[in-house]
């Protein structure tokens, strides 16, 4: 071979080695020393990330060299790969998936316009491909540098997270800081994910929050996981560390399809037609009315041998929300919990299920409603902060839900949450009542003093008038057969027959069509 023919293979080869130089240049991002910053806070990098949530190998890098273009405030002097994120798409389970996963190590994983516009990239692809959308947020909000450019940026994604949202699922990690109105990203998604100690979202933080209303509190108090899950409810799933939480994105992802047109991913499933341990479950429900028990007793039993995954376990825990499988088909449950607050509904428990309720409806995952309520809470701190509008937010979500329905009372069904527990009236295709289910207007005790109290002031021995009473009235109403008898419950079973009910009814439901009124879109109480 002629020196000629050698010439243009070592001018290629030199090109090859700058792409490489180039690659491992973008793969350092801030370079080693924020590296190891990251790594001292138990935090992993955004590429290590994504090694972890994707399939092994499946990850394809895009948009690797870009950088911004600014030249304000010595930002042209550094000017690394990827700005400050990592973008692209790969597979979870086999199934295709967009990702973007800040880089704290470049300008704290703050958004910039380049940046933005990466996000935006994926966003737009995720969307016109119809599969999720994993964001991992880990920055300092707006790039102070970029100024408006960040601000738009942001406004940028909110839009698109509003016009995906019920398209694809998107879902949301917090994995470091999330500040200022980069908060609203997270907040429009489906699910929003955070760890434990390294995680914080605020709209002002701790320094602003002094400053204003004079209240000193740490970012950890302000807006850290554990304040998420259990007082604001904006957070749906907390994680013990990093690992943890992408582990945990993969496992929610197996019950919810790739967008709005699919049916979410059924599993094979042998063991379909009875209870774990049917004696137990017959024996579950406490033969004295107000005992409490636990809720998730009953899905254990009833639903396929695996995990519960359960949204905003801490938040509003009188009312259960998760995903599972009934017959190896995903469902999401909803169901009232004895065992904290009797299983009222109040604002909180009213507002979680609304919003999963929506949530299932959007991706069709049929529901399944576990139904023991006393009522609504009542009392002035719940009136004047609005149940009536945060209680109307779940009656609106099941009336509007489409997709197959099925409720099994277990207990009680009184008074307005009887209606608003998935009942026939609103849509419920199924309604089976355990035989120890009490379907009534109120409890007994309630129901006596209302409409025995002339009899009751009048009786010589008030207890035991009233004893009386209350015996009456539970024959008479306290049970599932009034009910039963106008066909507003479907049928009566016993505790141990439920799983193979529930699972032939969403086989018989499983091509349910409803056609709603034609509208541009309701408007549930806000
Ligand atoms: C540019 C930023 C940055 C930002 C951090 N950095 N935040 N650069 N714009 N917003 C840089 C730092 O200069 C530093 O650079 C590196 O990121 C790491 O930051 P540190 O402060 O060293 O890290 P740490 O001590 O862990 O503190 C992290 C932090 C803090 C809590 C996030 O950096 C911080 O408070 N940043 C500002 C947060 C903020 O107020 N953002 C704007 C919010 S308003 P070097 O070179 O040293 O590594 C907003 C509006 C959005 O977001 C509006 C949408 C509607």
């Amino acid at each position: 071979m002629s020196d000629a023919d050698d010439a243009p293979a070592s001018a290629h080869r030199q090109l090859y080695d700058e792409l490489q130089q180039r690659r491992e240049e973008a793969a350092k991002g801030g370079g080693e020393e924020r590296i190891e910053r990251q790594h001292e806070k138990d935090k992993l990098t955004a590429r290590e990330r994504l090694d972890i949530l994707l399939d092994d190998g499946s990850f394809e890098e895009l948009g690797t060299f870009v950088r911004h273009q600014e030249s304000n405030f010595g930002l042209d002097e550094n000017r690394p790969y990827g700005d400050g994120v990592v973008t692209g798409y790969g597979t979870v389970h086999g199934r295709l998936v967009y990702v973007f996963s800040q880089d704290f190590t470049v300008y704290g994983g703050s958004l910039g316009r380049a940046h933005a516009d990466k996000i935006v990239n994926i966003m737009e692809k995720a969307l016109e491909n119809g599969a999720p959308l994993i964001g991992l947020n880990d920055s300092g909000g707006a790039r102070i540098q970029e100024g408006v450019k960040s601000l738009g940026g942001y406004a940028d994604i909110f839009k698109l997270n509003t016009d995906a949202s019920g398209v694809i699922p998107q879902i949301s990690a917090v994995m470091g800081p999330c500040a200022g109105g980069a908060v609203y990203s997270p907040a429009i998604t489906d699910v929003t994910f955070m760890v434990e100690e390294t995680s914080y979202m605020f709209v002002t933080g701790p320094h602003v929050v002094k400053t204003v209303t004079q209240e000193d509190v740490t970012a950890g108090e302000l807006g850290g996981a554990t304040t998420h899950a259990t007082k604001s409810g904006v957070s749906h799933v907390t994680c013990k560390n990093d690992v943890d939480c992408l582990r945990r994105i993969r496992t929610l992802l197996r019950y919810l399809p790739q967008n709005c047109e699919e049916d979410p991913p059924r599993v094979p499933c042998e063991e379909v037609d009875s209870a774990l341990d049917p004696d137990a479950l017959d024996a579950l429900v406490p033969e004295a009315p107000n005992k409490p028990y636990d809720m998730h007793d009953v899905i254990t039993q009833i639903t396929d041998a695996e995990d519960f995954f359960e949204i905003q376990p801490d938040f509003g825990e009188n009312l259960i929300t998760g995903f599972s499988r009934m017959g190896g088909r995903p469902v999401g449950i909803v169901a009232n919990q004895p065992a904290v607050l009797a299983g009222v509904l109040d604002i909180d428990a009213s507002v979680k299920g609304a919003r999963f309720v929506r949530f299932c409806d959007a991706f069709n995952v049929p529901l399944l409603v576990l139904e023991d309520v006393p009522g609504f809470l009542p009392g002035t701190d719940q009136e004047w902060n609005g149940i009536i509008k945060e209680g109307a937010k779940l009656l609106y979500a099941f009336c509007e839900a489409t997709v197959p329905r099925i409720t099994v009372i277990t207990r009680k069904a009184y008074g307005g949450a009887y209606d608003v527990m998935n009942s026939t009236h609103i849509g419920g295709d199924l309604n089976f009542a355990w035989s120890t289910a009490e379907v009534a207007v109120m409890g007994p005790e309630s129901a006596v003093d209302i409409i025995y109290r002339d009899e009751l002031e009048d009786a010589d021995d008030r207890e035991a008038a009233k004893d009386n009473f209350v015996e009456q009235y539970r024959d008479a109403f306290a049970t599932p057969y009034v009910a039963a008898e106008y066909g507003y419950v479907d049928d009566v079973i016993k505790p141990s027959e439920t799983r193979e009910r529930l699972i032939r009814g969403f086989d018989m439901l499983e091509n349910k069509v409803v056609n709603s009124p034609p509208k541009k879109h309701g408007n549930i109480p806000l």
